[in-house]
């Protein structure tokens, strides 16, 4: 029975397509009893609906922009057709009463997300983001999956969104005092003792590091960014930048036990590092258990030597600025125009903090894996779209441009720094002329 259910798994060609409506429009968004604020939302909720997936299905979405200002929306994480990646250098943004349609097949398992791609600090904050999970065929066995958002708010004291308030803001990020996961600030979690569940983490938040953890108790990462890690990695916390996922096999635990799920204090060398609750977790009476992690969950073959030289120094820094207080860079350049990238030509890249705090760094489109953070090989491979770099130090990462032509971007995923100038679009071609035609068709670049 079971070989033979396998067996149909690895001949099944699969054609499925995923319609999902998605309509961006203000309205109330509740964060906790009697705390309302107008949210910005896809379909009224925030996050917006979950999008569910099985490897090889054709994701269609039909954006309609009720809101008043124009939108777009980017996959992240997904490998998707550099027309389809939802930045103003790939598509015009879709006007107040438009629409637009995104079609895409989603090669890859794993945690991914969608967000608004314009004037993210504002359309982010107010709630455009929500969640797109891909299954694969090989997914461990759990007793329950849950995807938990984690996101904070800036309110003024009226209650409402709190303006953005400049300098301060544009260095440290915007960091809010209202925690919230999946929405709301008062989430509660039951979960059976005796029970295992794959939680999927999404950080959403437009600044704030969160150094996950399960009030001390134990869990096993089994998959980042870009899908599976190779084995579970057993900890007590797990720091989660801004636009990073992780996926945690959570639990046994023990009946009557209540704990937070928490963010220690972490610092990035900006803003506030506390401990900080997002939501309460209580286990009830036990339950038979079905849920098997296996040891191997998937080989990653590596794509470089550990000490590849690097083909590319992308270096994140910062300067004083008299019009800004500060301006975020990337190779000394305010949003950036970097080099063009072969398809089929390896990339090592450095990529370098100059500046005094961290910056997640955040590719899109493609996968990378992590060759060395600092001289050192990391702990364990993966692939990434997020990873974060410290202040004064640098990290080596490899990534291979397959058959996707078209106009790419990386950023800092700290919005703040993303509108204050740290990002780059640059173009992956099939030959080195077909650079300049794209880079003319670029749109411009907010400040
Ligand atoms: Cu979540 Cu430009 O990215
Ligand atoms: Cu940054
Ligand atoms: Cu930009």
């Amino acid at each position: 029975m079971q070989s033979e259910h396998t067996h149909i798994h690895h001949h099944h060609v699969r054609q499925r397509e995923v319609v999902v409506q998605l309509e961006a429009r203000e309205a109330v968004w509740e964060l906790a009893p009697g705390k309302r604020v107008k949210g910005w939302t896809y379909n009224g909720q925030v996050p917006g609906p979950t999008i569910e997936a099985r490897v090889g299905d054709t994701v269609v979405v039909r954006l309609k922009n009720s809101l008043a200002e124009p939108t777009t929306i980017h996959w992240h994480g997904l490998r998707i057709p550099a027309a389809m990646d939802g930045t103003d250098v790939v598509q015009s943004p879709v006007a107040p009463g438009a629409s637009f349609e995104y079609r895409f097949v989603v090669p890859d398992a794993g945690t991914f997300w969608y967000h608004s791609h314009t004037n993210e600090t504002v359309q982010m904050e107010r709630g455009l983001y929500g969640a797109l999970i891909v299954r694969g065929d090989d997914e461990p066995v759990v007793d329950a999956e849950r995807v938990l958002e984690l996101d904070d708010v800036a309110l003024n004291w009226t209650g409402d969104f709190a303006s953005f308030s400049g300098t301060i803001q544009r260095h440290n990020g915007r960091q809010g005092d209202v925690l919230v996961v999946n929405g709301r600030a008062d989430t509660e979690l039951s979960v059976a003792a005796g029970q295992t569940e794959r939680w999927r983490f999404v950080n959403a938040s437009s600044a704030r590091y969160v150094l996950l953890s399960l009030g001390g108790r134990s869990f096993s990462m089994i998959g980042g960014t870009g899908g599976l890690l190779e084995a579970p990695v057993k900890t007590t916390s797990a720091l989660l930048p801004p636009g990073d996922r992780v996926d945690i096999a959570a639990g046994p635990f023990a009946e009557g036990d209540t704990f937070d799920i928490e963010s220690l204090p972490y610092n990035r060398h900006a803003g506030r590092t506390k401990r900080n609750r997002f939501a309460t977790v209580r286990v009830g009476a036990a339950k038979a258990s079905r849920a098997s992690i296996p040891e191997r969950l998937r080989t990653i073959a590596p794509i470089a030597a550990a000490n590849a030289t690097p083909t590319r120094r992308v270096v994140l820094g910062e300067k004083l600025s008299l019009r800004h207080g500060m301006d975020f860079l990337i190779n000394g350049e305010s949003h950036h125009t970097d080099k063009p990238v072969m398809v089929g030509e390896l990339q090592i890249w450095e990529v370098a903090n100059t500046s005094h705090m961290d910056h997640p760094f955040h590719l899109h489109g493609f996968f990378f894996q992590v060759l060395s953070e600092n001289g050192t090989p990391p702990a364990y491979r993966s692939w990434e779209d997020t990873i974060n770099v410290p202040p004064k130090s640098s990290v080596v990462i490899a990534w291979l441009p397959d058959d996707r032509p078209g106009m790419w971007m990386y950023h800092c995923h700290i919005l703040e720094h993303h509108a204050a100038g740290m990002m780059a679009n640059f173009a992956v071609v099939r030959a080195p002329e077909d650079a300049a035609g794209m880079q003319a068709g670029m749109g411009h670049c907010h400040t």
